[in-house]
């Protein structure tokens, strides 16, 4: 009989930004034929970085659902800025509201969420709402603080990274997060065991080594600054000692212009 409260060897695969919608054939098509060749590698888990879909309506949620209705193993996923709205910086138009919350966990489910698996706890982040002044906010800050208390490893997925190139890079940007909360964020999660930060957003593959390891997954849609170039996923095979990570590049169905 396995303890449950060892951390057993397990084989995740980490995708994001299939930004399905109904108007899109191409990106369905490259992301079935990722999920295709992300089952091939024998996960027992799928993490999914957010952008699931284009505009977040009820269509392209019941789209995207379908389609990881194929999986054997569990999958989590949390919402990107084309799910639920920019992060809040001016009161912008696009931008995260309780409105736009309050749509996602109907269409998708709960924007915010925690699972154990084999030892392993994976908590999954809204990253739209961090120092958006929401009401949302609080509950989600409260909820990490006692999920990052619990005595095991943990991965975090979230959509938007904490930082591209520094931690000490300046925000007002669509890209990362503010400056105050992600110093927060990073104080937080300090000796906490958090063996990595797993995040999208970016359209290519970024990885930092800091308090923990942030790793920006590649897309399934379209690659930037090239959309033909960069669509593929991870696969992670995680052990109490290492975290190794595998990419594998799926045919891009955009021609280079
Ligand atoms: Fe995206």
């Amino acid at each position: 009989m396995i303890n449950p409260t060892i951390p057993q060897p397990i084989r995740v695969v980490v995708m994001s930004d299939p930004h399905l919608s109904c108007q899109n054939e191409r990106h369905l098509q490259q992301w079935q034929n990722a999920l295709l060749m992300a089952k091939n590698q024998a996960p027992d888990l799928y993490l999914i970085a957010g952008d699931l879909t284009e505009k977040g309506l009820k269509e392209e949620a019941e789209l995207f659902k379908q389609s990881l209705a194929g999986l054997d193993k569990p999958c989590l996923f949390v919402p990107g800025n084309h799910d639920l709205g920019n992060k809040r910086l001016n009161g912008k138009e696009g931008e995260i509201s309780s409105l736009k919350i309050k749509n996602y966990r109907t269409n998708f489910g709960p924007d915010f969420l925690a699972k154990n698996y084999f030892g392993w706890q994976f908590i999954c982040l809204n990253s739209q709402l961090l120092q958006s002044g929401l009401k949302e906010e609080k509950k989600q800050w409260e909820f990490f603080k006692d999920q990052l208390a619990i005595d095991c490893p943990k991965i975090i997925l979230m959509h938007t990274p904490l930082y591209i190139n520094s931690p000490d890079e300046a925000g007002g940007s669509y890209w990362n997060a503010e400056p105050e909360i992600r110093q927060e964020m990073l104080t937080i999660i300090r000796d906490k065991q958090v063996l990595a930060l797993i995040s999208g957003h970016l359209h290519r593959l970024v990885i930092n080594q800091g308090v923990s390891l942030f790793l920006s997954v590649p897309p399934l849609s379209f690659g930037l600054p090239d959309f033909h170039l960069g669509q593929s996923f991870l696969t992670l095979d995680l052990d109490l000692r290492n975290l190794h990570w595998e990419m594998h590049s799926i045919e891009s169905l955009y021609t280079k212009i």
